[in-house]
């Protein structure tokens, strides 16, 4: 197949696409993390290969940012859509597929009793607060530095000499003050912020950071949060929009074995459809049931989105990718570590396998803090040496792992960043 230089000399149908997508859509993109990738307009993806329309093909680590957990056009999933859908897409009411898609993901979860679906991990994140503010009768809640929760207004931050400031134009600012952000996997800022604070509703995090690096929880760190939340009386959300069904079938509460008391889901749920769900127990969720709080949505439990959630769960199920996507995993982080340490690179490789962070500098990650000591921009520069080698992978450090990478993918991946790299120190 032929490879073409992807970030150079533009003159093919991307870049002649590109153009005339900059005339149609602000930046040429539809999504604001799409303004930080090459302007590549793909023709198609198979397993765990994506093809552009000038016939570039690429070994894919950014999944659609996560949700291709099961590689592109899973025929299982698919064929589940495209025969539920036939019988009508929306009706504006119930039907089984919903019923069923929550009741799968409920045997999965173990924890929780009951599900929302929502269409994006953004709407199901302002779902659980609203339902956290309605439980406590409190206002603000606690998050934490490089954790992200969506786009929306009192979630949207950036900091700034050590201050969590609304991140973009045109955003209410002092919706920004709803929350107090600290720094994570610092258990006493949690306790002290507690201590002088009683208008605290819900504490909401990544159980694992996987938005910005690929951060563990600290031992003992979650069950220290867990007792915080159950001694001041707060409500404890996972937010598992990455997390969830990728780092175990039951997500962050499953591996690290600490459970919430409301987690939003996304992604990885349901093989790539747009689709979130929020779960928690029956006490809490039953408000919603009531019509005490309010959560709608047009699209909510599609026909198409409970076809592909339930056609998901049930491979994941009866298929499990997670042992093997982890030793996969283990083996290109490993892979990464030995190519940079031949070509003379600082690269650190860290965090889980099925979504770990590679970036230069020096490791570990603990946090957000330590992430900015990270060189970004040298990272930036060799994502474009990955591309134009062949391998799709994120600008700010993160690689997906799915259930479509072969050993012979893996293979080939470390053959061709070997190309990138030689590329990069040459
Ligand atoms: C942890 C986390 N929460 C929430 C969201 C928002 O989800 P969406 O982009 O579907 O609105 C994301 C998106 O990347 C996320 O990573």
């Amino acid at each position: 197949m032929n490879r073409r230089p992807m970030t150079s000399g533009r003159a093919d149908r991307s870049g002649q696409l590109d153009t005339r997508a900059k005339r149609v859509l602000p930046g040429g993109v539809n999504s604001n993390v799409r303004l930080l990738a090459p302007p590549v307009f793909f023709d198609h993806g198979r397993g765990c290969r994506l093809v552009d329309v000038d016939g570039n093909e690429y070994i894919d680590y950014l999944l659609g940012q996560g949700p291709n957990f099961l590689g592109h056009a899973p025929a299982d999933i698919l064929n589940a859509v495209d025969e539920a859908s036939r019988r009508g897409m929306l009706y504006g009411a119930q039907h089984p597929l919903e019923v069923e898609a929550a009741e799968l993901m409920l045997d999965i979860l173990e924890w929780p009793e009951q599900i929302r679906f929502g269409v994006s991990g953004s709407e199901s994140v302002q779902a659980a607060l609203r339902l956290a503010r309605a439980v406590t009768g409190r206002t603000r809640f606690i998050r934490f530095e490089g954790h992200y929760h969506g786009w929306f207004d009192n979630v949207l931050v950036k900091m700034e000499d050590g201050q969590a400031v609304a991140a973009s134009e045109g955003q209410v600012a002092h919706h920004v003050d709803d929350s107090i952000t600290l720094p994570w996997n610092d258990i006493s800022a949690v306790l002290e912020t507690l201590a002088a604070h009683d208008d605290i509703a819900a504490v909401i995090m990544e159980p694992v950071m996987l938005n910005a690096g690929s951060i563990e929880p600290a031992p003992g760190y979650l069950e220290g949060m867990r007792e915080a939340c159950d001694s001041h009386g707060l409500v404890l959300i996972f937010d598992e929009v990455i997390s969830g069904f990728r780092v175990a079938a039951g997500g962050a509460a499953q591996r690290y074995g600490v459970i919430p008391d409301l987690a939003t889901y996304g992604k990885a749920m349901a093989g790539g459809w747009p689709v979130s769900a929020l779960a928690g127990r029956a006490e809490m969720m039953e408000r919603f049931g009531t019509g005490a709080v309010n959560h709608s949505g047009t699209f909510n439990a599609s026909v198409m989105a409970c076809a592909a959630t339930a056609a998901t769960l049930r491979h994941l199920i009866n298929d499990p990718p997670y042992e093997t996507i982890a030793s996969r995993g283990e083996r290109l982080m490993a892979g990464l570590r030995q190519l940079a340490s031949d070509h003379g690179l600082d690269l650190n490789v860290q965090g889980v396998p099925m979504a770990f962070h590679a970036g230069f500098g020096d490791g570990p990650v603990t946090d957000y803090r330590s992430l900015g000591r990270l060189d970004a921009a040298r990272y930036n520069q060799f994502t474009l040496a990955l591309i134009d080698h062949g391998v799709w992978a994120a600008s700010r450090g993160i690689w997906y792992l799915s259930a479509a990478h072969e050993e012979s993918d893996i293979d080939e991946t470390l053959e061709r960043v070997d190309g990138a790299m030689k590329a990069a120190v040459s």
